[in-house]
Order: C-alpha cells, then sequence, then structure tokens
C-alpha cells in the first residue's frame, strides 16, 4: 500500500510517500520559520495562507522524487489535530479533495501518534509494549503504548510544554524563534552549575510535569545577572543560564521516564517530539536506559519535529487495517490521544 502523507498542523509543511512494502520513498518539508520569525511565535493566519501557497507545489515534488503518480498511490493520510485549526484545514482538505479525485479512500491522523510512530520509520524498530516521552512545542506526555491506537497516558504538564518552555526562556535570553534549538546550542558553551534551577514535581510521586516555574527561574537569574554587572547581561551569563535550564529540563524528563519505567516494568523507551532533536536528552536518556539494561529509540532529527513521514506512515497503518474518512472534512484543533482506538477495533 502506498500512501499520501500530509502534515500542515503549525508552521511547517510536511509531504511524504511512504509504502509499506518500500517503506518511504520520499519526503519534503518546508518551514515557516522565517515568516513568523519577525512576530516571536506562529501566527496563525499567516501560517493558514502560507500552507495553502506550499502544500500543492510540495506534493508535486514528494510524488515526484517517489516516482509515484496518483494512480500509484491507494491512500492520503492528512493530519487531522490536534493543532492550528486553520493550519489543519488547508491539509485536511486539499488531502480529502486529492483523495476524492484521485478515488482512493483518506484518513485523518493524530499528530501526535505520527510523532508517537516515527521511530518505526527506522531500521532499530522499538516492540510493543513501550513507554513513549512526547515532548513538542504543544505536548509533554508519558505514555504507555500497547500497540499501536491503545494508549494510556500516564503522565503530562499541568502547564507549559517542554518546547514551550524552551522557546519562553529562549525569548527571555533575547533568541530569535523558534528558541528552543538556539537555546541548546548557547547552553553547549554555557558552565554546569553556576545557576541552580529547581527540578519541579521531582519531590512528590506521579508522573506530572510543571515547567512554567523554571521560566520564572530563568527571568530571576537574567534579572540579577544584568544588576549585577555594569554591562548588563553577558554572553556568558546568557550561556550559563542556558545551561543550567537545559540541564532542570533534561533532569526533570529522565526522573519521570525512569520512574514511569519502573512503575510499569517496561523497558523500551521512545523519544519523540521536537525537544528529542535535543542531543542531551538523548544521550542522558541512552544512558539511563542502558544503566537499566533498557534501549532507548528515537527517530532521525528531522522526524523528531514535524514532517509528513510521521503521518503517511500513521496513515498507512490505519489505512491498511481498513480504517477510512468517508464523509466530510473534519479536524480537531484539541483531541486526547487517549480516545484513539486500536486500528480494526470495533
Ligand atoms: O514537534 P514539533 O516540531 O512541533 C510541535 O508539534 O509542537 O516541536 C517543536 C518544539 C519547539 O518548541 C522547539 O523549540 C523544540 O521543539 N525543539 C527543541 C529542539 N529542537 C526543537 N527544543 C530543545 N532542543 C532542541 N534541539
Ligand atoms: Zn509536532
Amino acid at each position: 500500500m502506498r500512501v499520501l502523507g500530509i502534515e500542515t498542523s503549525c508552521d511547517e509543511t510536511g509531504i511524504a510517500v511512504y509504502d509499506t512494502e518500500q517503506g518511504l520513498l520520499s519526503h519534503a518539508l518546508y518551514s515557516q520559520v522565517k515568516l513568523h520569525a519577525d512576530y516571536g511565535g506562529v501566527v496563525p493566519e499567516l501560517a493558514s495562507r502560507d500552507h495553502v501557497r506550499k502544500t500543492l507545489p510540495l506534493i508535486e515534488r514528494a510524488l515526484r522524487e517517489a516516482n509515484t503518480t496518483p494512480s500509484d498511490l491507494h491512500g492520503v493520510a492528512y493530519t487531522a489535530g490536534p493543532g492550528l485549526i486553520g493550519a489543519l484545514l488547508v491539509g485536511a482538505s486539499i488531502g480529502r479533495s486529492l483523495a476524492f479525485g484521485w478515488n482512493i479512500p483518506a484518513i485523518g491522523v493524530h499528530h501526535m501518534e505520527g510523532h508517537l510512530l516515527a521511530p518505526m520509520l527506522e531500521a532499530n524498530k522499538p516492540e510493543f509494549p513501550f513507554i513513549a516521552l512526547l515532548v513538542s512545542g504543544g505536548h509533554t506526555q508519558l505514555v504507555q503504548v500497547n500497540q499501536v491506537g491503545d494508549y494510556v497516558l500516564l503522565g503530562e504538564s499541568v502547564d507549559d510544554a517542554a518546547g514551550e518552555a524552551f522557546d519562553k526562556t529562549a525569548k527571555l535570553l533575547g533568541l530569535d524563534y523558534p528558541g528552543g534549538p538556539r537555546l541548546a546550542a548557547l547552553a553547549n558553551s554555557g558552565h554546569e552549575g553556576l545557576y541552580q534551577f529547581p527540578r519541579p514535581m521531582t519531590d512528590k510521586p506521579g508522573l506530572n510535569f510543571s515547567f512554567s516555574g523554571l521560566k520564572t527561574a530563568a527571568a530571576n537569574a537574567i534579572h540579577g545577572a544584568t544588576e549585577q554587572s555594569s554591562n548588563g547581561l553577558t554572553e556568558q551569563n546568557k550561556a550559563d543560564i542556558a545551561r543550567a535550564f537545559q540541564d532542570a529540563v533534561v533532569d526533570t524528563l529522565v526522573i519521570k521516564c525512569r520512574r514511569a519505567l519502573k512503575q510499569t516494568g517496561i523497558k523500551r523507551l521512545v523519544i519523540a517530539g521536537g525537544v528529542s532533536a535535543n542531543t542531551k536528552l538523548r544521550a542522558a536518556l541512552a544512558e539511563t536506559l542502558a544503566a537499566l539494561g533498557g534501549e532507548v529509540f528515537y527517530p532521525r532529527s528531522e522526524f523528531c519535529t514535524d514532517n509528513g513521514a510521521m503521518i503517511a506512515f500513521a496513515g498507512a497503518y490505519r489505512l491498511a487495517a481498513g480504517e477510512q474518512v468517508v464523509d466530510s472534512v473534519k479536524v480537531r484543533p484539541r483531541w486526547p490521544m487517549t480516545e484513539l482506538k486500536v486500528p480494526g477495533a470495533a
């Protein structure tokens, strides 16, 4: 089965062609980062308009690179939520219309299920069950994955998502949007332990997260360092604060993952979503799992952040099980992942 995947839930247009026999045949990505940079964050209306401009040309490119014509396709998968409503509607309308015109089935994919299954695009795939740490701009969740569609939410952020905390703290440090990767790069030249930030919610039992306090800790550190020096905040101060912030987030995520693995007795951990591109987080979790005699799985960096390949893959899985969207174009800006069902189950 060969499926076209369309991702337009936020600020990236991602298109891919996935074949259940031959694997990923092509993928194309257009990032809107430059478009939103002047505003310091994603402007939903601008995002929708840019998806309108980019989706069809990228589909043409992905099909060409996959040496695929519409008659070779067996289905179209598009992100149906969660995400920005206007942005979602662009991908859903185009995907549903193309499938209708080509007379093939279409399926609306859950964006986080896409992230969760992205490691399955790699040669070293995890077996079920596994624990997934989903860390993106909008979500921080620990999920027990028993099989595709059987998800038990173990914990989630009660306020900011990890990526959101990275982006907000980066903004406080004067870094351009999207700040997460920039803050991570700056942290590399920071000294360890010069600033001590809390590891929120690790002293009580449970698997929920809270990251908004770390942003406040960073704001206080910035304020303190600026007051102390006559030249204001130096580059080294910024790097030291970035380091303290990243160390606190990574430590907190590691503590909660270890707790989830212990609680469930599972020794396979998947990390997915934009923040899973963070090399310090990957290294720390690899070390943790090695010490536990387990293994950590993650997609290659370009499939950690939003992409069409994960949507084509998740869509192909559900289409192959006989699922499809028959009626109208529906999107769900909010859509709890626990509402998903095992494909093919009644
Ligand atoms: O999954 P994603 O591309 O989009 C959402 O669905 O939200 O995640 C984007 C988030 C942003 O907050 C971005 O700053 C963060 O992932 N991110 C990182 C890194 N790369 C991306 N955060 C920390 N370190 C990174 N290397
Ligand atoms: Zn995402």
